[in-house]
């Protein structure tokens, strides 16, 4: 009910306080602080994004609460401490750099935490998030939405990234217009709530095979809510942080945000990526494949285009590469 929701909501602020407190003015927090430092973030930064450090305790926050009268169980079911099978409460979040997730108010209703690289434990995933509460929902919540939706409004664009850090790098970088969901596939809802602020959106994946199949999923996802979609390309093994941190923010804005390609020619190049091409057979399905995806643009002219675009690439007639098409798409 509402009061309790109340009660979460104070102890996150709380606990996020705290945890900027821990990372800027403690000794627990100098490892990570220099961490951070060493990744680019700068003091700034760290404020506007109440960026904090969990101390790696099983007990402080537990501590902390508890001297502040919250109820440790309701602080179990808000998701800021855990309950072991004994019975025993202890802090969920330990030894983890902490990023405050934001609803569209600005209220903080979770959280997500990094390991620091040098405390990293094989048993322990690298970002532990908050659970689903009755304030944090996920498949509803965009990470920095609250923050970056007056600039989305007005520049009437938006990125969409998978982590935490490419939001904060960018946002750092000059360009305040970064979201992200929160370490799960891109929803429905996550993307109705996009389309209310904004008709267009340029994704910006990892350059992996993990964010080339995210991409693949969120684009689907983007265009059954009404999105125009364009994807920007990062090189091979790259996320858009390291990107601005090898190659600068100019680089990014100019190599990146304004290379961002329409669907049809992604979806391209993602096949071709997939294709080994042995033989002539292998070609000719490659290129059959190819215009299945040409042949799902509405314009002819977007279709002649990229229709040109492939006869040149494989030295086919354009003649022959029409007749082609209209074979493959009797069979689509
Ligand atoms: N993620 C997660 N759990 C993991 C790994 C990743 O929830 N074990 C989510 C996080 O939301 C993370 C996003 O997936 O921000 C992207 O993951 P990844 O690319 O591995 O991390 P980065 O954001 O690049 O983080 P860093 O640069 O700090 O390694
Ligand atoms: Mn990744
Ligand atoms: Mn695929
Ligand atoms: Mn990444
Ligand atoms: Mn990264």
């Amino acid at each position: 009910d509402k009061r309790l929701k109340q009660v979460m909501l104070e102890a996150h602020q709380f606990a996020a306080n705290l945890y900027q407190y821990v990372l800027k003015e403690t000794p627990y927090g100098a490892e990570a602080l220099k961490y951070l430092t060493r990744r680019g973030m700068s003091a700034e930064t760290l404020t506007e994004f109440q960026i904090g450090f969990a101390p790696d305790s099983w007990d402080f926050l537990t501590q902390f609460l508890a001297k502040r009268d919250f109820s440790l169980d309701v602080m179990v079911e808000a998701g800021l401490l855990a309950k072991s099978d004994s019975g025993k409460i202890f802090d969920r979040f330990r030894g983890r750099v902490m990023f405050p997730i934001q609803d569209s108010q600005g209220n903080v209703i979770g959280f997500g935490g990094r390991l620091l690289e040098t405390t990293q434990a094989k048993s322990q995933p690298k970002y532990l998030n908050s659970p689903e509460s009755p304030l944090f929902n996920k498949s509803a919540t965009l990470f920095n939405l609250h923050r970056a939706r007056p600039n989305i409004r007005k520049k009437k664009q938006a990125l969409l990234f998978e982590g935490y850090v490419d939001v904060v790098s960018t946002w750092q970088a000059g360009f305040p217009l970064g979201i992200a969901t929160l370490g799960t596939a891109l929803t429905e809802q996550q993307a109705r709530i996009i389309r209310r602020n904004v008709d267009s959106i340029v994704l910006c994946y990892d350059g992996d095979a993990a964010g080339q199949e995210a991409t693949s999923k969120a684009i689907h996802i983007l265009q059954q809510a009404d999105l125009k979609v364009r994807v920007a390309p990062l090189p091979q093994g790259t996320d858009p942080d390291d990107y601005i941190r090898q190659h600068g923010a100019e680089a990014f804005s100019q190599q990146v945000l304004l290379q961002a390609m329409p669907i049809t020619a992604f979806r391209l190049k993602h096949l071709r990526s997939q294709y080994v091409i042995n033989d002539e057979m292998d070609k000719a399905g490659l290129i059959a494949k190819a215009l299945e995806i040409i042949n799902e643009l509405d314009s002819p002219v977007e279709r002649d285009m990229y229709q040109r675009q492939l006869a040149e690439e494989y030295s086919l007639s354009l003649n022959d590469l029409k007749w082609e098409s209209k074979r493959v798409y009797r069979q689509q």
